[in-house]
């Protein structure tokens, strides 16, 4: 198989990731923060160890680790922060290349009655332009959503110009990171982001079943889930310390020690560097696609460079996105995603609703000698053979 699917997740894993969850089940599976035994302070330590990494490696200006939270995914950090910062008659503002984890939690609030949003629009290669977000800003804005890379073309939105914006009015930033983080610089400090959203098995090369929030020193969350913490236990309301706040349950603590061990190798190699290799493979799959007739690319226009994640998507004239997918599948042994990608108002702006899109991505273990066999594949199916 050709894998061409690491926008949904990252794979294969670097092997130290495995070898670090191997490790933790075999010699230090016990319940971190639960118990007073020495192991359990081990792996408790562990896992705050890890919070403090990724407060650095966001550069999170509050600098403490316990702003750091873990949840088993970007979708329920973003939950977490959206019902946990906006109280009722706030209003927020977002964009349409949002994914469901935005846009859902968002419609939700608003039927309940909770709270008022807007979308600010893309371009037709999904750049979210600040003027638009600028432009929905009203005195009751609470907070701006900005999704930081968009699954769909890769498009990377101008997260400084937007974090300048939303300070000098006093609103909140949620950066959507998880396509970015591991592979773009997500700097709090510099880009004045107050809350970042991450998941743990795309660019960070950990394993399903981890992600979290990043807290910055403006953004207290309210406690939206309730539970138990391993702390003052007999109190009935959940503990307003962080990050027992906004934590309920026995952590994925195996899944964190993989976690750890995917941050460090992207460390070690370098985001910068990553981000070079992917990047090049998808610059070269772009050139090699507008070289097929019938295919057309979304986003990755003329004048772009450099402004995409390596996340292509295409369309072939005539012929469904999924029925591509399949045939990429079953004849070619080439992994893809089709459809829609959970974010379906981008689709409007890129001209590819309601059938979407077919997307190749690419990730750290992607290689040049994959993309011969890519064209080939692409070139028969375009031609109908
Ligand atoms: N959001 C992930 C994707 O884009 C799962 O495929």
């Amino acid at each position: 198989m050709i894998y061409c699917d690491n926008a949904a997740t990252s794979f294969p894993k670097p092997e130290a990731v495995a070898a670090a969850m191997n490790a933790h089940l075999a010699t230090e599976a016990v319940n971190p923060g639960r118990a007073g035994f020495d192991l359990a302070l081990e792996a408790g330590a562990r896992i705050d160890a890890l919070r403090g990494d990724l407060g650095r490696f966001f550069n999170n200006p509050a600098r403490d680790p316990d702003r750091t939270i873990f949840t088993p995914n970007a979708t329920l950090a973003l939950n977490l922060a959206i019902r946990g910062l906006c109280r009722p008659g706030d209003h927020v503002v977002a964009e349409v290349t949002a994914h469901n984890s935005v846009l859902r939690p968002l419609h939700m609030l608003r039927r309940r009655g909770g709270l008022t949003f807007d979308l600010a629009p893309c371009d037709s290669s999904g750049f979210v332009d600040p003027a638009g977000i600028e432009r929905l800003i009203t005195p009751a804005t609470r907070m701006v959503i900005l999704n930081h890379a968009s699954n769909v073309t890769g498009a990377v939105q101008a997260v400084a110009e937007i974090g300048r914006l939303c300070r000098g009015r006093d609103i909140l930033l949620l950066l959507d990171a998880a396509q970015s983080a591991g592979v773009l610089t997500v700097d709090m400090a510099r880009d004045r982001i107050d809350v970042v959203a991450f998941t743990g098995h795309k660019g960070l090369m950990g394993p399903t079943g981890t992600g979290g929030l990043v807290l910055g020193p403006r953004a207290e969350p309210v406690a939206i889930l309730a539970g138990g913490t391993g702390v003052r236990s007999a109190e009935l309301f959940q503990p307003e310390t962080l990050p027992y706040r906004l934590e309920a349950g026995t952590l994925n603590a195996v899944g964190l020690a993989g976690l750890q061990a995917g941050l460090a190798w992207v460390e070690n190699r370098g985001p910068d560097r990553i981000a070079a290799h992917e990047t090049g493979l998808a610059a070269e799959f772009v050139a090699l696609c507008r070289g097929i007739a019938g295919l057309k690319v979304l986003g990755h226009g003329t004048g772009s460079a450099g402004r995409h994640l390596a996340v292509v998507s295409l369309t072939c004239a005539g012929v469904d996105p999924e029925k591509i997918g399949t045939l990429l599948d079953v004849q070619w042994g080439i992994a893809v995603r089709t459809g829609l990608h959970c974010a379906p108002l981008i689709h409007a702006a890129l001209g590819s609703d309601p059938a979407g899109t077919v997307r190749f991505s690419f990730g750290p273990f992607s290689t040049k000698e994959q993309l011969p066999r890519l064209q080939e594949a692409l070139t028969a199916i375009a031609r109908g053979s």
